[in-house]
């Protein structure tokens, strides 16, 4: 049986699931609230980041299972995300890199209390030797990744996607995956990083997948 389908990771990926679906959608319009009053609608304000704390926003379940899918296919040694929150998305990447017999993912995360959740819910599946959670702002802990990043998972705040790439870009080697979530949601703020890897010239060949709130898949060339 693949890690997937076990009991248990699908018993606690269910349960992260259901905690979101049931707090996340007050909690945004609580923050947009609090953020059109107090912060100009500036969603990100350092005030609003207890609130934040609390939300999980993770990968939905198709998206999660591209993840795993493509994982397993491509058989990557090194991933790298891009906010690990609480660890839905690097659940579904541990389980693939424990079926394919290796690897590991470098997942980072702005907030210690998610990263310690996240950390605590690989551990619950046996799953922490495949994943190394670091703390703080993935633009200071990823300058020095070290050797070729052969998956690339964006997903955390949308300005960033593009200005993250630029830092990575020449971690990324020929045949690299670069995926990004969540780009129908925020179509204005991502115009620039999708028409950055739509351009072949920019040494990507790039599709729009129609899963979840649409997930861009890149492969660098
Ligand atoms: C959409 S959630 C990630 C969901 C996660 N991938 C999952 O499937 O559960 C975005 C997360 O990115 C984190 N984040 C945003 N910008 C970041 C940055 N520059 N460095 C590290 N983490 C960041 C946020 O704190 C937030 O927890």
């Amino acid at each position: 049986m693949d890690s997937l389908s076990k009991p248990e990771v699908a018993g606690l990926l269910e349960r992260l699931f259901t905690a979101s679906d049931a707090g996340d959608p007050e909690l945004l319009a609580r923050i947009q609230k609090e953020a059109d009053s107090r912060f100009a609608g500036q969603r990100y304000a350092p005030e609003l980041a207890p609130l934040f704390d609390q939300a999980y926003l993770p990968v939905p379940p198709e998206v999660g299972r591209l993840l795993y899918l493509l994982t397993r296919a491509y058989r990557p040694r090194c991933v790298v995300e891009v906010g690990t929150s609480f660890g839905v998305s690097a659940i579904h990447f541990a389980c693939a890199l424990k079926d394919n017999g290796g690897g590991r993912l470098i997942s980072t995360e702005l907030s210690r209390k998610k990263a310690d959740r996240a950390a605590a819910n690989l551990a619950a599946l046996g799953l922490s030797e495949f994943v190394e959670i670091r703390c703080g702002d993935a633009f200071d802990l990823l300058r020095n990744v070290g050797g070729r990043i052969d998956l690339l998972f964006l997903d955390g705040w949308k300005d960033s996607y593009l200005p993250l790439l630029r830092l990575l870009e020449s971690s990324l080697g020929m045949g690299s995956l670069v995926i990004a979530d969540d780009i129908r949601l925020f179509p204005e703020r991502l115009a620039p990083y999708l028409g950055h890897v739509r351009e072949p010239a920019n040494g990507y060949r790039s599709i729009e997948l129609p899963i979840g709130d649409g997930v861009e898949v890149s492969v660098r060339t």
